[in-house]
């Protein structure tokens, strides 16, 4: 750990009081200053990170936040989905690496011990109360996407109010399916929701520019039927199906128009509907 990482990590935990060295910049008003526990690499495009939860912060599985970096006088902060359930006493992130993005460049190299900046109020619309109550829920992701269904597939919540939770993942390239596909084995594993969530979360994995054991875009999957037929599951009745869609502001507009066409009314948060979307976060 250098220098500089170590006085990070004394602010974040109240470096202030012990008389530790301010850091480089002062944390703005309305933040939370917390420290990365882990951080993993999964392909040169995405990248997962854990860091401490300040006691007081509260949210919804499926909600976002907004982080940044204390590397400015006026930081850079970007909307993130919280990839870890209510429950949990860390909180997780799952991003993608833009190399110009103005914020993903600097936060691709953390490391553990340093600090990231964190807004108190977490927001969205992927929630379970945006939803009117139904049979099955559909998770659509594409690329980071999937982070806030992670949240969401951990939530014992999910398995008290929908008897089915299929959740799908469509990414370039196989590498990219790590997240997922860690996350559809752990659900399972878990002492908390695995009894509930053994045999009733279904796990649907896709990939679009290499070879692989199924590819093609969930759309093309869902509009073909494919998607039914290899779950050997009915088409999306509206009558029972509830959906939440997370992807690029393309893949939202093409599963909206598909949903729609399923029957499917769009939610939100003070009228619950039949479906739910939110772009993940892309630079
Ligand atoms: P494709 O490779 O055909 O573009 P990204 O990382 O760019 O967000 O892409 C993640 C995944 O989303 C990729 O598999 C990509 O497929 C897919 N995708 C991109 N646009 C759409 C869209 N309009 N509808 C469905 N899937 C899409």
């Amino acid at each position: 750990m250098d220098i500089a990482t170590t006085r990070d990590l004394a602010a974040a935990r109240g470096g202030a009081e012990s008389g530790a060295p301010a850091p480089a910049f002062p944390i703005p008003e309305g933040v939370h200053a917390e420290t990365v526990l882990e951080v993993e690499h999964y392909s040169p495009r995405v990248f997962s990170f854990r860091i401490t939860r300040p006691a007081s912060f509260r949210f919804r599985s499926g909600e976002f936040v907004m982080l940044g970096l204390p590397n400015a006088p006026k930081p850079v902060f970007r909307a993130y989905s919280i990839t870890t359930p209510s429950w949990d006493d860390g909180l997780g992130f799952y991003s993608i690496k833009v190399p110009d993005g103005p914020l993903t460049r600097h936060l691709q190299k953390i490391r553990r011990g340093d600090t990231v900046l964190i807004r108190r109020k977490a927001t969205g619309s992927l929630v379970l109360d945006a939803l009117l109550p139904g049979r099955r829920l559909w998770l659509f992701a594409t690329g980071t996407g999937i982070a806030p269904f992670a949240s969401l597939v951990r939530d014992p919540e999910t398995y008290e109010k929908f008897d089915q939770v299929v959740l799908t993942n469509t990414c370039r390239e196989a590498a990219e399916l790590a997240f997922g596909d860690r996350l559809a084995v752990e659900v399972e594993q878990d002492p908390l929701v695995g009894e509930f969530a053994r045999g009733r979360m279904t796990y649907y994995s896709t990939v679009t520019r290499e070879p692989y054991e199924r590819t093609g875009r969930i759309t093309d999957l869902i509009a073909s039927g494919r998607l039914f037929t290899d779950l050997g599951l009915p088409p999306i009745d509206p009558a029972q199906d509830r959906a939440m869609i997370c992807g690029s502001m393309a893949m939202i507009r093409d599963t909206r128009a598909l949903m729609e066409g399923f029957g499917l009314v769009e939610g939100s948060n003070h009228e619950p509907g039949s479906f739910v979307v939110e772009r993940a976060f892309v630079d």
